[in-house]
Parts: structure tokens; C-alpha cells; sequence
């Protein structure tokens, strides 16, 4: 296609909107060269509020950090127009997700804060440590599953199974449900796209809700040494959290908790299969996996943008006039590419030094869940190179299909001989 005639913006939502087939980095770096802050159309057609697009680390770490002048809420700022968000058709009748109801990525002030220290000791870099070696033993059993074939579909064989068993086992999922969750994870993070909200979204959505009420129900019933029904002594003793900030919680953790690490698990050996100098660096040396892992989050991370953030006060970001109630999209993907951050930006170092990334966010909502991801991130990579050390792509480079969407990217499928 033509792009010349679009503007750079234009085709970076393109690019999130899962539409588009160009290099999503050129974009990017092309936006980062045009500036920090550039005006993108409202996503939801606003006549009052202008939206923004922001690309490099210094401008998009001043949102993220800064509590009092952004918010994740529109709803919560005080002004005429501010009301409409990126949520899908709500219907009352159905119960909520993190998506649809009130989780704590779409809340802040108070309310964010106790969403998110009921369940932040479950989440301490001490506790996770302490589940290495599980993971670990998950790890060996899907690959000891397909040894002896010589082959695999790296993403269906080990990076969706490994972090659907690891956040299921924590949380008290039965295994016969993982396949279920691991499906409509998968449908609801392609449905949505910049502007986008595929049919099939919404049903999803419901079934997931629907499925995790059931859930809380049974463990209700009969609890168990599991996080979930921890959280449901706590709704039902502590007035602390309602039923649907439950469902909504339990959603959220389950979501957040695999499809992100799947993506770095795939994507992240595709990139190291890209760079056979780097790979070779991890395979002789395994202590380099935990700064690879970092590498491969800043070069290419599962998330290609956060959630949008709102001006609750007019404000000035690198010289530009931000009104109450603007909406801020802050490229994740970009700034982790910024040349004034990262000296080679554009290239994979795994041995590189890095102060700061953004691909698990910044700020209050940074992810809560990056300790468990450092640890999957860690063992996968480790124990993949270290038992399939031939491992390459089964077909020709040109064949692997990326799969981008409104927050992150992926590969549907990714078939290796080793
Ligand atoms: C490589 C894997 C992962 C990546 C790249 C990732 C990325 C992110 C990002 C960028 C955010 C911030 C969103 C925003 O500011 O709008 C976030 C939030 C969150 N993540 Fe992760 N995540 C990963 C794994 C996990 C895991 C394993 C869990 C475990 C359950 C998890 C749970 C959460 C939760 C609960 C939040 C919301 C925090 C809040 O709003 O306070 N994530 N994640």
C-alpha cells in the first residue's frame, strides 16, 4: 500500500489497530523523529477533547508517574464530555471483567489502592523466587511431551501452556478449564484493536465472566490452598471487596497473568533465533538470561501501548498545551526504541545495561505481575536453549505471521525442529 500520503500517526494506529502489514518499527522511529507528542483523531470521535500519541521515554515516563495530573479514569475527572471510554457493550445482566466491570487497571485514587494490596503480597519478588522450581518442572514436562518428535509449534506446545498452568496453579484454576480461559484470553486480546472491537469480543467476555462467577461459587463451597479463595474469605468477611470487583479481579489476573508472558516466551525466541550472535551468548552462558530477558522486553515486549491516560488538569507535555480531559496514548514500543535513552537502540544486546524500560509500565499501575514474569521469562529461556540447543524455525523466516493488536503482539503459531 501507499503510505506516503498518511501521516506517520495514522499509521501507527494502523499498526494498533491490527491492520496494518508494515515494519511497526520504522513507524515507530518515524514518530519519535516527527516528536514526542503528536495529535492523533479522538478514538471515540470526542468534539471536546483532543487525544494525543506520545513516543519517546522521557515524555511518556512524566504520565505515567504523575498521579495527580493523569488518571486512567475518565470518568473520575469533573469535566462535560469525559465519560466515554474504550469499554465494550455493557450489558448489566452479565457479570463483569477486568475489562467490562471495575478492575484496578482502569481505576486509581483509593479504590486503586485497595483493589491492589489485597492482593499484592501474593505477587513480592521473595514469593515468586519461591516458585522457580514448579515452574521449572512445568517447563520440563512440555517439553519432555515432545521430544522425542524432534519438532514443535513453539507457541501452542510451550509458551501459551507454560504461563496458563503457572497463574492457574496459584490462583486455583482446574486444569480441564485451562484450555477454555487460554481460548478466550486469546480471542478477546485479537478482538481489540485501536478503534476496533471485533463481534466475537463481547461473547467472550461474557462466557469468562460467567465462567469465573462459577468458579468463586465452587471454591466457596469448598476452598482451597489457592488465591482465589483467599480473595473470596476476604469478600465475604472483610467488606473489603465486592462480588464484582472479585470477578473482575480474578479475570484480570488470569488475562494479564498469561497472555502477556506467552507473547514474550514466542516472541522472544523468535528474536533470539534472529540474532544467532546474541543466542549464542545465552547458550554459553545461561547467567546472561535475566538480562536477555530485560533486552527482549525493551526490543520487542508483549505490550505495544498502556492504557490510555487522562489530563485531570490542563498541563504542558515537552512544550505542548494538554487540556483537561485529553486522552494520552503513550507507544510503549516507541519509547523503548528511544535513541536518546539507549545508545544502538534499534539493535538486540543482551549483555546491554538498561535503567529503565517501559514494557511492564511505569508508575502506580506498573505491572503487578513482573516479578512472576521475570521468574517464566528466566526458566523458559534457560531450559528451552539448554535441552533443544539446535532449535530453529521449521519453515522459511518470511512465513511467520505476526499478530499485532490495540495492546500487544504476538505469533499465532511458531514451528520449530530442534
Ligand atoms: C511479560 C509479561 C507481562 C507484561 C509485558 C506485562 C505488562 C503490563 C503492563 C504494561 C501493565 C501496565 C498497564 C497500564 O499501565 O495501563 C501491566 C499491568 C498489570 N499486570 Fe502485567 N504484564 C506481564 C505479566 C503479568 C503477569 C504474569 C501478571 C500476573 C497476574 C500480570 C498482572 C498485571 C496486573 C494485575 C496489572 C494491573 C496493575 C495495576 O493496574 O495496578 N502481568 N502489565
Amino acid at each position: 500500500m501507499d503510505q506516503s500520503h498518511e501521516s506517520v500517526q495514522t499509521r501507527v494506529l494502523s499498526i494498533l489497530s491490527g491492520r496494518s502489514e508494515e515494519d511497526p518499527f520504522a513507524a515507530f522511529a518515524e514518530a519519535r523523529a516527527k516528536g514526542p507528542v503528536l495529535p492523533i483523531p479522538h478514538p471515540m470521535g470526542s468534539e471536546d477533547h483532543n487525544a494525543w500519541m506520545v513516543t519517546r521515554m522521557d515524555e511518556a515516563v512524566q504520565v505515567l508517574k504523575d498521579k495527580k495530573g493523569f488518571t486512567v479514569d475518565p470518568a473520575s475527572i469533573e469535566a462535560e464530555g469525559v465519560r466515554e471510554n474504550l469499554s465494550v457493550t455493557e450489558d448489566s445482566s452479565s457479570p463483569d471483567t477486568f475489562f467490562t466491570g471495575k478492575s484496578m487497571l482502569f481505576v486509581d485514587g483509593f479504590d486503586h489502592r485497595r483493589l491492589r494490596t489485597l492482593v499484592s503480597k501474593a505477587f513480592t519478588p521473595k514469593y515468586m523466587e519461591s516458585l522457580r522450581p514448579r515452574v521449572q518442572e512445568i517447563s520440563d514436562e512440555l517439553l519432555d511431551k515432545v521430544e522425542s518428535n524432534g519438532e514443535m509449534d513453539l507457541v501452542k506446545d510451550y509458551a501459551y501452556p507454560l504461563p496458563i498452568n503457572v497463574i492457574s496453579e496459584m490462583l486455583g484454576v482446574p486444569e480441564a478449564d485451562r484450555e477454555k480461559l487460554q481460548m478466550w484470553s486469546s480471542a478477546i486480546a485479537k478482538g481489540l484493536g485501536w478503534g476496533r472491537q471485533d463481534p466475537e469480543v463481547a461473547e467472550h467476555l461474557n462466557q469468562f465472566g460467567e465462567y469465573t462467577k462459577q468458579l468463586v461459587d465452587s471454591k466457596r463451597e469448598s476452598p482451597a490452598d489457592d488465591l482465589i479463595s483467599s480473595l473470596v474469605t476476604i469478600e465475604e468477611e472483610e467488606d473489603r471487596l465486592s462480588e464484582s470487583e472479585l470477578i473482575s479481579m480474578i479475570t484480570l489476573l488470569i488475562f494479564a497473568g498469561h497472555e502477556t508472558t506467552s507473547n514474550l516466551i514466542a516472541t522472544g525466541t523468535m528474536e533470539l533465533l534472529d540474532h544467532p550472535e546474541e543466542l549464542e551468548k545465552v547458550k554459553e552462558d545461561p547467567g546472561l538470561v535475566p538480562s536477555a530477558v530485560e533486552e527482549l522486553l525493551r526490543f520487542n515486549g508483549p505490550s505495544t501501548s498502556v492504557g490510555p491516560r487522562y489530563a485531570t488538569q490542563d498541563t504542558e507535555i515537552a512544550g505542548q498545551q494538554i487540556a483537561k480531559g485529553d486522552m494520552i496514548l503513550i507507544i510503549v514500543k516507541a519509547a523503548n526504541r528511544d535513541e536518546e535513552k539507549f545508545t544502538e537502540a534499534e539493535d538486540l544486546e543482551i549483555e546491554r545495561s538498561i535503567d529503565r524500560h517501559l514494557a511492564f509500565g511505569q508508575g502506580l499501575h506498573m505491572c503487578l505481575g513482573a516479578p512472576l514474569a521475570r521468574v517464566e521469562g528466566d526458566v523458559a529461556f534457560s531450559n528451552l536453549f539448554r535441552r533443544m540447543p539446535n532449535l530453529q524455525l521449521k519453515y522459511s523466516r518470511g512465513e511467520v505471521e505476526w499478530n499485532y493488536a490495540l495492546s500487544s503482539q504476538g505469533l499465532d503459531s511458531l514451528p520449530v525442529t530442534f
